[in-house]
């Protein structure tokens, strides 16, 4: 049986892939700094938990240690958005960005490379603002950005360990949930930014990322699943 760790795993769409790869057969390890609600998931689908906390080196270090015996999978859906224009950055705050995306699954290589099995893989969370700029959306952008170069180069850096990112659109992923009835107004105005005319849902994020770890001869690459919101003209 494989073994997986889903980092985030304990709610939105990190919830989802650890549900789906339980039910797929694989051996899931949900990672995340909050360790109740981990173990609420984990108990909820057959899972074990690991605390990970993406901002704290230390735990990393601790959660690869628990791993001696090798893991063929680690997803990464960490994130700490800072949506605010350049004239209202917080330093501390942009730091934890770029650590919940770039530094953070950077740290998570050093440690986990030396337990990852070489047919397994790396998979990361990009989004589609970093090929969209807009108002309030710098740091997002730039981080999603970034995981993209991140991917392709700890995928030469880590080879054979294949190392991919996916860059959603807008998923109703039950992270919107926070923002009450505006979120109908998010949906439909990102459903009509796409080709396709539909927002994502959190299906399409989980069927990309279970294809992904079986696709043997894909590495170093971002899979945009966003309905071709960038190649939409008007
Ligand atoms: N949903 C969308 O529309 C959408 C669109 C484009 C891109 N994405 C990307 O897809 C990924 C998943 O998004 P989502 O919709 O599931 O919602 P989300 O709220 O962005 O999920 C972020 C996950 O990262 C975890 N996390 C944050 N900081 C962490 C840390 N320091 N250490 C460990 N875990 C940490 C969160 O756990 P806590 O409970 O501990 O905070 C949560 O499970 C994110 O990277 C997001 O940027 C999502």
């Amino acid at each position: 049986m494989e073994r997986i760790l889903v980092i985030g795993g304990a709610r939105a769409l990190g919830a989802a892939i650890a549900r789906r790869a339980v039910k797929d057969g694989y051996e899931v390890v949900i990672g995340a700094r909050d360790l109740a609600a981990a173990e609420a998931q984990a108990a909820e689908i057959g899972a074990t938990t690991v605390r990970i906390d993406l901002q704290d080196e230390a735990t990393i270090a601790a959660a690869a240690g628990r791993f001696a015996e090798g893991i063929d999978h680690i997803v990464s859906t960490g994130s700490a958005p800072h949506d605010v224009r350049a004239v209202e950055l917080d330093h501390d705050k942009l730091v934890a960005a770029f650590t919940a995306k770039v530094i953070g699954p950077m740290l998570v290589a050093k440690h986990f490379a030396p337990v990852l099995r070489p047919s397994g893989s790396i998979v990361l969370f990009s989004g589609v603002v970093g090929w969209r700029p807009g108002w309030g959306s710098l740091v997002k952008g730039v981080t999603n950005g970034a995981v993209e170069y991140v991917a392709r180069h700890l995928a030469a850096d880590l080879a054979p360990v294949r190392v991919n990112a996916i860059s959603p659109g807008v998923v109703d992923s039950g992270a919107w949930d926070r923002l009450g009835d505006s979120k109908v107004g998010l949906l439909s105005k990102s459903a009509a930014g796409t080709l396709v005319g539909r927002y994502g849902e959190s299906d399409d994020v989980v069927d990309t990322v279970m294809w992904l770890l079986r696709a043997g001869f894909i590495s170093g690459e971002t899979i945009h699943l966003e309905g071709g919101a960038r190649h939409k003209t008007s």
